[in-house]
């Protein structure tokens, strides 16, 4: 029997803003392969902007738009290297997420039809505001790749660590639940661009909060915080735990006191992932940027125990390239009229194909 294979593109900005992470995978109806993966970083001052886009007023937000689109559009043609695949799921940028207000809403920016445009191939992007009109959180949408890759398995948690973090727990046939567990590295890179004024943007490896000490019974009374008391579904702004949340409790951050408050975000960060984790589930997979943070993986594990902790590398999917791939599944999806959200997760009231097609 042969078994149809397609090539695809996935495009993820998250919360981070640290650049476009582009994957070219290689799917089939049972399986997921991570041809090539590549972080294009965006410019300080690109950047800068998308940090800031809450702020933007209505013409720069719409020249954003399409610059991202440009941006993400050189992505897709990088990471395919002359082949042509067959779709682009891309994610976009999100510089709004309001899943609690009313109307729930949520913008994802990055034109989809200058990526189709420039590359010649199909895009789906804009996956999540069907999801919201539906009742649900439009987020998160990662859970639904997770059910497609580890279902079959025994109970697993898979995490990702973006500029917030999110938990999936799937296993035994599948998704028990799924939310956003709370800080990513947003926090400490929020530090970091404190500290240095904005000449660096993350603690590469966890180097510096290795130097620090951590304060634990600040980061007792930080888990107290109503978030994590909160049951799922549940999902959050990269605002949430923003600057206002980091100031009231680390102040001054100076280049003196950052290793300190590195090392008690880093305690804080993987108290909050592992008390999201239940008690029966033995194995703890790490996707995403804090995946390379060592300091934050060897709190984590400690954290977890006596859950075992790995990362998706382990199962074929290089941390930075596991959400990457899954928009590209999540848009082959939708091409092929296949349902792709995951109710159980965001709240919505039925399963939907998610995202909006740009032809080619
Ligand atoms: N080598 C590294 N060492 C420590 N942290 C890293 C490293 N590379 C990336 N990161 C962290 O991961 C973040 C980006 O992770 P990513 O998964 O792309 O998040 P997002 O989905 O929010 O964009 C960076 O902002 C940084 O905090
Ligand atoms: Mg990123």
């Amino acid at each position: 029997m042969t078994v149809m294979k397609t090539l695809a593109v996935g495009l993820m900005s998250g919360t981070s803003a640290d650049g476009v992470t582009a994957a070219l995978i290689r799917l089939s109806s049972s399986r997921v392969e991570v041809v090539r993966c590549e972080t294009y970083p965006y410019s300080a001052a690109l950047r800068g902007r998308v940090l800031g886009a809450a702020k933007l007023t209505t013409p720069e937000l719409s020249r954003l738009n399409m610059e991202l689109g440009e941006a993400f559009a050189r992505a897709a043609l990088k990471i395919s290297r002359g082949k042509k695949p067959s779709v682009i799921g891309s994610h976009g940028q999100t510089v709004w997420h309001g899943p609690d207000q009313d109307p729930a809403n949520t913008l994802q920016i990055g034109e989809a039809s200058v990526i189709a445009e420039r590359t010649g191939i199909t895009v789906v992007a804009d996956f999540r505001p069907r999801d919201m009109a539906a009742g649900g959180q439009g987020a998160p949408l990662v859970p639904a790749f997770d059910e497609f890759l580890f279902a079959k398995g025994p109970s697993r948690a898979l995490v990702n660590i973006g500029g917030i973090a999110n938990v999936s727990i799937v296993g035994n046939g599948s998704l028990r639940s799924a939310f956003d567990t709370g800080p990513g590295n947003g926090l400490m890179d929020l530090a970091v661009r404190i500290a240095t004024k904005g000449r660096s943007h993350m603690d590469a490896g966890g180097r510096m909060a290795r130097r620090g000490w951590a304060n634990a019974s600040l980061v007792e009374r930080l888990l107290k915080h109503p978030y994590f008391r909160k049951r799922p579904p549940k999902s959050l702004d990269k605002d949430f735990f923003g600057e206002k949340f980091l100031l009231k409790r680390f102040h001054p951050i100076t280049l003196a006191s950052l290793p300190d408050v590195l090392a008690t975000l880093c305690l804080f960060t993987a108290r909050s992932i592992a008390e999201s984790v239940p008690h029966d589930v033995h194995e703890v997979v790490v996707s995403g940027g804090g995946a390379l943070n060592a300091t934050l993986m060897r709190a984590l594990a400690l954290s977890i125990e006596p859950a075992r902790l790995k990362t998706s590398k382990a199962y074929g999917l290089p941390v930075m390239a596991k959400e990457a791939a899954c928009f590209a599944w999540l848009g082959w999806r939708a091409l092929n009229g296949k349902p792709n959200n995951c109710p159980q997760a965001t709240g919505s009231r039925r399963r939907l194909i998610l995202g909006k097609i740009v032809p080619s």
